[in-house]
């Protein structure tokens, strides 16, 4: 299959880092998002982070011209039609996907392939309420995407070899290694990383230490380029709460439950970098 053009849909930090990097790779990339504000805020995103690139001598300005110019941004959903690839990026949240993925199934080609950016969500699941479950894959970036290297790609029980090969060949072409995992939930990143970030909360409801002294003892005894805390705040206080309910809903394992900390925070408002507070304060 050719890939010219890649929609993203969901333009949150996720959806636009991985637009930017479609786009930079070459293709015709239409970035969509319920909220029109936050397609326009995820281009200016775009802009400053390429703009970053240019300033360290890492893109050209004319790369960064062109790479804007093969950005769409868009608000109707039909735009699904024109594009090879579809990859969703939106609220962790089970009914939002599967309602994205529905729509997907209706208006893209036959062929498209429908990837998620989930981070916890059975793709299996997401996968079941499309007629084309063979192509539908989990396509897992980090943040932030411009600068991680990392894909995890993970295969629904119904993937296909093809879909699977498709995804892993762009995934190198976006810069990026790919590593598979199964459709369990959590996958690997988030089974492992999820744990120690709510153990982290833990320690700092219980008073053991305070956020700083928490990071301090992660980053510098364990040589960790951020504390968990502070990954937690550039991760999003909701999407951390929404993955640790997927691995306790999916494992049955009370080792898995959310601090009610975290909950607390949630509720206030207090998301992390994206809403301006979180363990931390910034801005
Ligand atoms: P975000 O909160 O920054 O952005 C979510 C975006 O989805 C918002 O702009 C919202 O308007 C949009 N949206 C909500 N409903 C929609 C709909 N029906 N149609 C179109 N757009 C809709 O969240 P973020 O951090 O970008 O996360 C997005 C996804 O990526 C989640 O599934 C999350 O688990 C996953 N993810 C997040 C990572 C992180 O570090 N934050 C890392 C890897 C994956």
């Amino acid at each position: 299959m050719e890939i010219k053009t890649i929609m993203v849909i969901g333009a949150g930090q996720m959806g636009s880092g991985i637009a930017q990097v479609a786009a930079q790779s070459g293709f015709t990339t239409i970035l969509h998002d319920v909220n029109k504000e936050a397609v326009q805020r995820g281009l200016q995103g775009i802009q400053k982070s390429l703009a970053k690139f240019v300033e360290k001598g890492k893109l050209s300005a004319e790369e960064m011209e062109a790479t804007l110019g093969r950005l769409q941004p868009c608000d109707d959903m039909a735009a699904a039609a024109d594009c090879q690839i579809a990859i969703e990026a939106v609220v962790e949240n089970m009914n939002v996907k599967a309602n994205i993925f529905r729509e997907l199934d209706r208006l893209a080609p036959a062929d498209a392939i429908l990837a998620s950016n989930t981070s916890s969500l059975p793709i299996t699941e997401i996968a079941a309420v499309t007629s084309r479950p063979e192509q539908v894959i989990g396509m897992h970036f980090m943040n932030p995407v411009p600068l991680m290297k990392l894909v995890e790609i993970i295969r629904g029980l119904a993937t296909s070899d093809e879909t699977y090969e498709t995804i892993e060949a762009l995934s190198r072409h976006l810069g990026k290694t790919p590593a598979t995992c199964r459709d369990v939930p959590g996958f690997i990143s988030n089974r492992v990383l999820q744990v120690m970030i709510n153990e982290a909360v833990w320690c700092l409801y219980e008073g053991v230490a305070t956020a700083e002294d928490i990071d301090m003892i992660m980053k510098l005894g364990m040589n960790h380029p951020m504390g968990p805390l502070a990954l937690a705040d550039l991760i999003g206080l909701d999407t951390v709460l929404a993955i640790l309910e997927v691995l306790q809903a999916g494992y049955g394992d009370p080792k898995y439950r959310p601090c009610p900390l975290l909950r607390q925070y949630v509720k206030a408002g207090w998301l992390g970098r994206k809403s301006g507070r979180g363990f931390y304060r910034y801005g």
